[in-house]
């Protein structure tokens, strides 16, 4: 098994120094339609979704999948990260790369306090708990400064870049320290 299954899946909360990682639970709702709603959180995403659209699309318990995980702080959620089996529709060539993807979703006002990063490297490092030796692989656009600085400090390196949906994107691995 290299991708993440229903073995491994809930797994006890995760705590950090200032925030807690679970699965995600009817609770959540809001803050899923919110990430997926807001312009700013859009913007190197494709933009936003209409929000009518989300409150008829959004199921009652959303993120109901083995590595979805909804990030808390002080009790309120600010933000979710994925490691979702790598799509081989989205690009078949680099699926050798790695087979799980990183993806992340922050609120706004909870950008620049480095929960992103300290979230994402605890995810990473249950992970390589559950799965030992295998690499994550990441897309984002160039343009998107803040995630690349963070997938810089979460220690992905680049593996190409290429171009797609009219904007440069960034693709890179992480390995776990053996
Ligand atoms: C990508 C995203 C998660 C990055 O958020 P972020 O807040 O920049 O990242 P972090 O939470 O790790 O915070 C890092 C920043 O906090 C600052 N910071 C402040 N206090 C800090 C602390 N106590 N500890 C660590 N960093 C701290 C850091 O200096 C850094 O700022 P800098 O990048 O300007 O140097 C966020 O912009 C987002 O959700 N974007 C929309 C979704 C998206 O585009 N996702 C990409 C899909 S692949």
């Amino acid at each position: 098994m290299t991708v993440l299954g229903t073995d491994s899946w809930p797994p006890a909360p995760i705590k950090t120094e200032r925030l807690v990682l679970r699965e995600c639970e009817a609770r959540d709702r809001d803050v899923v339609i919110e990430l997926d709603a807001s312009p700013e959180v859009g913007t190197y995403l494709g933009g936003p979704r209409p929000r009518a659209e989300l409150e008829r699309r959004v199921p009652a318990v959303p993120g109901q999948r083995p590595g979805f995980f909804v990030v808390e702080l002080d009790g309120a959620a600010i933000g979710t990260l994925q490691l979702d089996p790598h799509d081989p529709e989205r690009a078949p060539r680099r699926r050798e790369a790695g087979e799980t993807e990183l993806g992340y979703l922050f609120l706004p006002e909870a950008w620049g306090h480095g929960y992103a990063t300290e979230a994402c490297a605890a995810a990473l490092g249950w992970f390589s708990g559950v799965l030992p030796g295998e690499p994550v692989v990441l897309y984002t656009q160039t343009a998107n400064l803040r995630s690349m600085r963070l997938a810089a400090r979460l220690g992905f390196t680049e593996l190409e870049r290429f171009e797609a949906y009219d904007a440069e994107q960034w693709f890179g691995v992480w390995s776990p320290a053996r």
